[in-house]
């Protein structure tokens, strides 16, 4: 696929393909393969919660050729989906597939399943990824989901990937921080949240999180000059991590 053809693709999404994803989380994506590829982080790119496929595919549009795409969702089984958050469908997901992203079929793997169904000890053989990095939780938004997830994702990420999490210190979801805070207090042994950025709190591993956020952090002065000395960016702290905020 040349780069106008990924263009055209990345708009079809952003119009055709229901979903909540913040009007700017693409370019952070498209900033995350940059230092991601300086720095050759090789994995998967997996999702759990995709309900159409909106975040999937523009994740998925960043995939090199030898990494797998892996969506996890409910999709037909509803009834477990217990905060009604979202409502997953394969076949819209397997349309949006055939219209948009044909050149991806054989990269991507849509597995029908509760997250709560995993633990960190099975995730890695029911995926068949031996690493990932790039991770969105988007699933189930209870506190319990959170903290579950986020312990799979945490098994999954090779050193340099990054985990998105939705719904981060948003007013319509407050048990997605409440699940958080608690995911840190009780179960997170390699992660560190680096950006607060449209609803999102992206994470990356404990050890190269001062390089990734010292690289994010210049490639915002390069991109966003305009933006990047007003009051939107801010450092904050989140525990003993510092994180880039912008609001
Ligand atoms: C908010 S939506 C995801 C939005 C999507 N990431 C996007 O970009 O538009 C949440 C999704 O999580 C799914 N879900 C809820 N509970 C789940 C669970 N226990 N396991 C897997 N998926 C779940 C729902 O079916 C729904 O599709």
């Amino acid at each position: 696929m040349t780069a106008t053809q990924l263009e055209t693709a990345l708009k079809d999404v952003w119009i055709n393909i229901q979903g909540w994803v913040g009007s700017r989380v693409p370019h952070v994506l498209k900033l995350i393969r940059e230092i991601q590829l300086e720095d050759n982080v090789v994995g998967d790119i997996v999702e759990i919660g995709v309900h159409h496929g909106k975040l999937f595919f523009l994740m998925a549009s960043t995939a090199r050729p030898n990494e797998k795409c892996i969506a996890i969702d409910l999709f037909d089984d509803q009834e477990k989906n217990l905060d009604h958050s979202g409502k997953g469908s394969l076949s819209m997901f397997n349309q949006h597939l055939d219209s948009y992203f044909s050149h991806l079929k054989r990269q991507v793997t849509a597995i029908s399943a509760d997250s709560m169904s995993f633990t960190p000890a099975t995730i890695r053989q029911r995926l068949k990824s031996s690493g990932v990095r790039l991770f969105s939780v988007d699933g189930g938004h209870t506190v319990k989901h959170v903290i579950n997830d986020m312990a799979l994702a945490q098994e999954m990420i090779v050193p340099g990937g990054v985990i998105l999490l939705d719904d981060f210190l948003g007013p319509h979801w407050p048990s997605v921080s409440e699940g958080f805070f608690e995911y840190m207090r009780v179960a997170n042994r390699r992660l560190a949240p680096f950006l607060i950025f449209q609803n999102k709190l992206f994470l990356t591993t404990y050890s190269e999180h001062p390089q990734l956020l010292a690289k994010f952090r210049k490639l915002i002065d390069r991109d966003l000059m305009h933006e990047v000395h007003t009051n939107k960016w801010r450092y904050a702290q989140i525990g003993e991590h510092t994180v880039l905020c912008f609001a």
